[in-house]
């Protein structure tokens, strides 16, 4: 494979892509497949079939198209007209008024203005739930492997690698580490043989942007996990996904087997004397698992359990040798970064936090999916812009970001631009993306006990402050919850919050009385209407149970395994 060989396959793809009449894209991916996606597909190709239009139709189905909240979803091209909660009764309608007469169905259609797309900039997602993910071809007619192509051909690692730190790359895994420095240790490592590993762990509870990316545009990450490989000087790249994935399992194995099949991993790609391989490993799906040594760890065969940091992976990583560990949004921004140059990115986002970061938007907003902003957007752009708001008429209360290691943010940070310091600021982080809103009806005692009882069922009993104290303080919030605890146990609760904070050996640990600590800070009153006056104004919370009355016990060590 040439670079001229990719140019001509691109081509002779857009040239097919042009030949046909129309094109219908049927989103195939999380909630829309589940609501029929493929029973939605069969119905327009039989009436196309019906109507004798078949061969002149290209019917596709694509990755998330971001508004999973109004699937299954829709496209019809020419056009780029967006249909919403499409069912297999709509393809009639749809393919004779809209495909063969041209006249879209006003009343089903998204106004081409609506601001849940209008307001966003697409650049990890920009051809996400447009192309077919089963198809190369359609990812080289998109510019796809150009990057590598360049980067393989013109540009030594060391361009490259300046050119990442330029654009201002940082991980979008949670952490906000330099990506470009990150490749550089890796880079300056005297071992012969190092390594580029994708982090599709993806954890968090609600989140879903890797899995959406790996399902709907694998090749792209499969691209920036090459041009990481050249940089550092690595042969050999894993991608570390949930088994609870299968899609996006399938999916990645069928882009491997494909780029290799075109050569565009294996042996002296584009002729260069770089190769590359990637291979598949999967997870059991557990959340410690996405922490980048217990992953390394579960790589090499063994149980995923975190190590002390340092050495970091970057220069003591897989069976020993430096590693650049990525998270797969972070692969997903190279490919656009060589392509366009570092400037361009830069000119994105704020002048700390470059780019632009992919959001999952759950819980009370009317319109809930993926979203991707520049950095610096504000929250309340994402949530009343974007978002269109709080659903039924219902007041914003708090929005979480960064699951089980962020917090919650209250109204009076709304105003604050989406980045990494000042989400931490706020007392939150920026996290992978999951992203919650939440209003009156959501109870704060109930969230942070939420998140405390995750994080105690995720500990891999490693360390004893994780794996004791977050037993306590998921008892100590449960007693909140249910309207028996005393001024003692509030004490209690945030010294041993401090306590898990600083003594913890990873992460999960460290971040796990996050949402404990904000929710306390912002939302205090909340708390003591509990355990004063034994009211959970939401409603969530069994603040009368009769049991609760019996249990004043407080601190127990028994269930944690000391
Ligand atoms: C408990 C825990 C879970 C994590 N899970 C993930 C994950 O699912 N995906 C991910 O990219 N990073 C995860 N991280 C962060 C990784 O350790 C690592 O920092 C990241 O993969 C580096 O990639 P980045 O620099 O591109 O963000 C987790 C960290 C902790 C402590
Ligand atoms: S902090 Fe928790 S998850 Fe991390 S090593 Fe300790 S016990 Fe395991
Ligand atoms: S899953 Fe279909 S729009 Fe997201």
């Amino acid at each position: 494979m040439t670079i001229e060989d990719l140019y001509q396959i691109g081509a002779l793809y857009r040239e097919q892509l042009a030949s046909f009449r129309a094109e219908i894209q049927i989103c195939g991916s999380g909630t829309c497949r589940s609501a029929g996606a493929a029973e939605i597909q069969r119905a327009f190709e039989s009436v196309c079939e019906e109507e004798g239009i078949r061969p002149e139709i290209r019917i596709v189905t694509t990755g998330c198209m971001g508004l999973c909240g109004q699937g299954p979803l829709l496209r019809v091209l020419p056009g780029d007209v967006t249909y919403t909660r499409i069912t297999a009764g709509d393809a009639e309608r749809i393919i004779r008024e809209h495909v063969i007469n041209g006249k879209p169905l006003k009343e089903r259609m998204l106004p081409e203005d609506y601001p849940f797309f209008t307001r966003q900039t697409p650049v990890v997602l920009e051809h996400m739930g447009r192309i077919d993910p089963e198809s190369i071809e359609d990812y080289i007619a998109h510019g796809g492997y150009e990057a590598l192509a360049k980067a393989v051909t013109y540009q030594s690692p060391e361009h490259i690698i300046l050119e990442i730190r330029n654009a201002g790359l940082r991980g979008r895994g949670g952490g906000g580490y330099p990506t470009g420095l990150k490749w550089d240790i890796v880079r300056r490592g005297t071992s012969q043989q190092k390594y580029v590993v994708c982090n599709a762990d993806e954890g968090d509870p609600g989140a879903f942007m890797d899995r959406a990316m790996l399902e709907g545009n694998p090749h792209a990450i499969l691209e920036g996990m090459a041009v990481a490989g050249y940089a550092v000087g690595a042969t050999q790249g894993f991608v570390y996904v949930r088994g609870e994935y299968p899609l996006a399992v399938d999916r990645m194995k069928r882009a491997i087997t494909e780029a290799e099949r075109k050569q565009l991993l294996g042996n002296r790609i584009f002729d260069s004397g770089f190769s590359f391989r990637v291979d598949l490993r999967m997870g059991a799906g557990a959340f410690v698992s996405g922490e980048e040594t217990a992953l390394l760890h579960s790589i090499e065969g063994k149980r995923g359990q975190p190590n002390p940091r340092p050495p970091y992976p970057s220069q003591v990583g897989l069976w020993g040798k430096p590693t650049v560990v990525n998270n797969v949004e972070t692969f997903a921004n190279v490919a656009p970064i060589i392509h366009r140059g570092a400037r361009w990115f830069q000119g994105i986002g704020t002048k700390r936090s470059t780019g632009t970061k992919v959001f999952a938007l759950a819980g009370r907003v009317r319109d809930t999916g993926l979203i991707e902003v520049p950095m610096g957007t504000t929250l309340r752009e994402v949530i009343f812009d974007i978002g269109g708001g709080i659903t039924d008429g219902g007041s914003f209360k708090a929005v979480q970001t960064g699951g089980p290691s962020g917090g919650c943010i209250p109204e009076k940070h709304l105003d604050i631009p989406v980045d990494y310091e000042s989400l931490a600021q706020a007392g939150s982080i920026m996290g992978s993306g999951g992203m919650i809103v939440m209003d009156d009806s959501s109870c704060m005692v109930d969230v942070a006990a939420y998140f405390m009882e995750f994080c105690q069922s995720e500990s891999c009993g490693k360390c004893i402050p994780c794996r004791v104290g977050t037993v306590q303080l998921s008892r100590l919030l449960d007693r909140i919850r249910r309207g028996v605890a005393s001024e003692q146990d509030i004490e209690t609760l945030e010294e041993l919050c401090v306590m898990v904070k600083d003594t913890s050996l990873c992460g999960l640990g460290q971040a796990a009385p996050n949402p404990v600590i904000s929710a306390l800070h912002f939302f205090r009153p909340e708390f003591e209407r509990h355990y004063r006056d034994h009211v959970c104004e939401a409603g969530v919370c069994p603040v009368h149970s009769t049991e609760a009355a019996g249990d004043a016990a407080g601190i127990e060590s028994g269930g944690a395994h000391v």
